[in-house]
């Protein structure tokens, strides 16, 4: 099967958060099937252009028209991928070249993911790519669809549309005239996009595309809720026929506690309990806590952003703090008001707690590793990968069971049986704080069974074999209406 991804961000090339793990390891994971053809496309953005590890071969370039504007687009295939993924990066240095340090957040993010979109139709049309599925992520290519449908159907006749959505918070929305002034296209499809007169790309996606997925099952149907949708439930809702959710993998290839290069002493499930006794002793050096093998080390690697649950956290700190023998450990950047609370506690706590607020890879592995319980409290979670890098790494998780967390941290018991970790159903700090000591009460009273859950957490298969054979199943679906 020919498949053509397409997303806004894919690591190792440029990654912001979640949507670029997958984007590494999904296309990967569908090119490893025998017949399929992947081709991954991505802007240019001028970090990846001016890396040398990326060297590129320009293969084709055209002008894509946005509204009363013409504008270049290059094609420029990456010469050294080695795994059967073709990665095309879409040039243009007026929308993708040197704007400050993120990827995201200019005022004419719309304008610009709009003609990544249609420069993405435009370059498999140059180079005679004419693929049976495209699969696109996220507000920022939610234009495909409809630009497919109103304006390519006759060069791409038998392709099918998957539609994505990993986040439902940001949907990409803009004034009314950006439909005109910027899309242009046909004015029957203004209504697809259409909310309270504005325009919204993801709803517009959502209608025109032939399948729409979710990365995980529970989130899935979250949707149908106000609460997590963000005004689309209604729009979720019509369109539930064809929504499915897929929960995420992670890449099992990078995330091996037996190989990773970050971590200081390696082991697997069946060594685990010397080689992490190794880690964490070096990890608690690192950050500055005292070495003490039987404390509990709890720890959180996050952006510092509402919606991880950060409330809940500062709520029952302090009390945590006052009440349990355990460490706090932080890595993240994000939100002042979280960064000054953590640096703090850090203070008042400098036995007991330390806050990394920064953003670090090496030091994210040897946190899995070192760890001894991971704290996931997210209000909501699409999916969320952390849990499942912790898990892998011999780290039980104690979440908020919602979205993706629902999905793989099905429960266990004060025994630690039965389940992976230690969930709390209601979104409030008491429920947090109750889960945690169910947690630390497995760990100072029942060590045995602590370690029982560390090894089956690390046993699971969290691969991304059988997600890629879900979304093929779907992709067939897609083909065969
Ligand atoms: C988004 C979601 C996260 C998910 C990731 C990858 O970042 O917030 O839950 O794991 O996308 O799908």
């Amino acid at each position: 099967m020919k498949i053509a991804i397409l997303a806004s961000e894919g690591a190792p090339y440029v990654k912001s958060g979640g949507l670029g793990d997958v984007m590494e390891a999904l296309p990967a994971a569908l090119a490893r099937i025998p017949g399929n053809e992947v081709y991954l496309f991505l802007p240019y953005y001028h970090k990846i252009k001016e890396n040398p590890a990326y060297p590129t071969e320009r293969i084709s370039f055209f002008d894509v028209r946005l509204g009363w504007r013409e504008q270049y687009a290059g094609v420029m295939r990456l010469t050294n991928r080695t795994d059967g993924v073709r990665v095309c990066f879409i040039d243009n240095d007026y929308y993708f070249g040197h704007r400050g340090g993120a990827i995201y957040g200019d005022l004419d993010d719309g304008e610009r993911y709009a003609f990544f979109s249609k420069a993405c139709l435009e370059a498999m049309d140059h180079i005679a790519f004419y693929p049976d599925v495209i699969q696109c992520n996220d507000w920022q290519t939610a234009l495909v669809p409809t630009y497919l449908k109103a304006q390519y159907g006759s060069r791409f006749p038998f392709t099918k549309c998957m539609y994505t959505i990993h986040n439902i918070e940001y949907q990409g929305w803009a004034n009314g005239s950006f439909f005109d002034d910027v899309l242009g296209l046909p004015w029957e499809y203004r209504g697809c996009m259409d909310m309270n007169g504005s325009v919204n790309m993801m709803k517009g996606a959502i209608e025109t595309c032939d399948l729409v997925t979710t990365v995980s099952e529970t989130y899935s149907r979250e949707l149908m809720y106000p609460y997590y949708a963000h005004g689309l439930d209604g729009i979720i809702a019509g369109a539930a026929w064809k929504l499915t959710g897929i929960t995420n993998g992670i890449d099992v290839n990078t995330f091996t506690p037996e190989t990773d290069p970050n971590l200081p002493a390696h082991f697997n499930a069946d060594t685990f309990s010397a080689g992490k006794a190794a880690c964490k002793a070096a990890l608690q050096r690192e950050v500055g806590l005292p070495e003490r093998p039987d404390v509990p080390l709890m720890v959180m690697v996050t952006r510092l952003a509402g919606h991880k649950g950060l409330d809940l956290l500062c709520y029952i700190a302090r009390r945590l703090l006052w009440e349990e023998e355990c460490q706090l450990l932080i890595l993240g950047t994000g939100e002042k008001q979280y960064e000054n609370f953590f640096r703090d506690l850090a203070a008042e706590f400098p036995d007991r707690v330390s806050a990394k607020i920064t953003f670090n890879l090496g030091l994210a592995a040897r946190i899995y590793a070192g760890a001894d319980i991971y704290l996931m409290p997210s209000k909501s979670e699409p999916c969320g990968l952390s849990q499942m890098n912790a898990m892998r790494y011999g780290t039980v998780p104690v979440v908020h069971a919602t979205g993706g967390l629902k999905d793989t941290v099905p429960p266990c018991d004060e025994n630690g049986e039965g389940g992976l970790g230690f969930t709390f159903q209601s979104y409030n700090g008491d429920d947090f704080l109750g889960a945690l000591r169910r947690c630390l009460n497995l760990y100072h009273r029942n060590r045995d069974g602590f370690r029982a859950l560390q090894h089956r957490d690390m046993i699971q298969d969290f691969s991304w074999d059988k997600p890629a054979g879900r979304y093929m199943e779907l992709f067939h679906r897609m083909l065969n209406r």
